[in-house]
């Protein structure tokens, strides 16, 4: 009999959705347990955010300082970790930071298979590389990531997915579509758990490599790429300066995340539409380094 743990934290229930359709197949074989456990912060995060509880979260996300989360009801001792992780920032959300960072996540995850499974709007790929150094710090081994992204193009989901964080609307609108993952999508990524049953009979979690290639599983954007390392580094400085400004929800950091949102809106008009016209423009000198990123970005595995 094989012991699967599900981790997650997910605030609406979309991310708990995708696990729910992944883990399907495995609660027909009679060889696997599956366990499910609910991250918990101590002090829980609001949902639909306010303004300003969306942006106070900023700092804290990006530089990955986490939150307290409550001890997890277990002392069980799993053959393999599914981590179902949201995107905030371009970083784990600060539950999943923080879960990763407490003795108990190390006594759980210390040298046991990790797969991570992602639901975030578009922009995962700086966070899987904390996330893998996250894991690599306890110990744990990243032996398959699943992605799952919002439906529609980029410029839309720009939109879709903040309005839905802040009002709890998902509903399409105008040109708009509905926003979060699309329902076809969620329902098809019960193929990773159909993969998982077969690879768990023939202890593939205990060997090197991946248990879920060519399912699709990760696919990377290459358009993004440039666009996720230009705003992981903008998005440091301007962390920096917000927490300068004073502590969570104090008047000060208000005010700097006041011009920080008029800074961003300006950049998302101006500055964005340039660069993406300047990319489209040199992307044929670099389509090899760019078919290279993709590649590295989406192990271990793969499209
Ligand atoms: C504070 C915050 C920041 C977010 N930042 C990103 C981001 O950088 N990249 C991204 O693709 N999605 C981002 N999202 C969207 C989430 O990754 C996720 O899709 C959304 O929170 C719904 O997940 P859940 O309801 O299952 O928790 C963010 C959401 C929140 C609340």
């Amino acid at each position: 009999m094989k012991k699967v743990l599900v981790l997650y934290y997910s605030q609406s229930g979309q991310l708990k959705q995708v696990l729910d359709h992944i883990i399907s197949p495995l609660e027909f074989d009679d060889q696997v347990q599956c366990d499910f456990l609910k991250i918990t912060p101590l002090k829980p995060y609001p949902y639909p955010w306010k303004f300003y509880e969306f942006f106070n979260v900023f700092p804290e996300s990006v530089f990955m300082h986490g939150c307290e989360v409550e001890e997890l009801a277990t002392a069980d001792e799993y053959d393999l970790i599914i981590l179902g992780y949201t995107v905030w920032f371009l970083s784990p959300s600060l539950p999943i930071s923080g879960f990763l960072q407490s003795k108990q996540a190390q006594k759980l995850l210390k040298n046991k298979p990790v797969i991570t499974v992602i639901a975030c709007r578009d922009m995962w790929i700086m966070a899987q590389e904390k996330m893998k150094h996250l894991l690599s710090d306890i110990g744990a081994r990243l032996i398959d990531n699943v992605v799952l992204t919002d439906q529609g193009k980029s410029l839309y989901t720009f939109v879709t997915t903040p309005r839905w964080m802040l009002t709890g609307k998902k509903d399409a609108f105008w040109f708009f579509p509905k926003a979060g993952v699309a329902e076809n999508d969620i329902e098809e990524s019960s193929r990773f758990g159909l993969a998982l049953s077969s690879a768990l009979a023939e202890d593939k979690e205990q060997q090197e490599g991946s248990m879920l290639n060519n399912l699709g599983a990760a696919n990377v954007n290459g358009k993004l790429i440039a666009t996720e390392h230009i705003a992981h580094r903008s998005f440091r400085i301007w962390s920096r300066l917000i927490q300068k400004a004073g502590a969570p929800n104090s008047q000060g950091r208000n005010v700097v995340i006041s011009i920080y949102a008029v800074f961003l809106f300006i950049l998302v008009c101006t500055v964005v539409p340039l660069n993406m016209l300047i990319r489209k423009i040199i992307a044929p000198f670099r389509k090899e380094s760019i078919a290279k990123a993709v590649h590295d970005y989406e192990q271990p595995s793969g499209r």
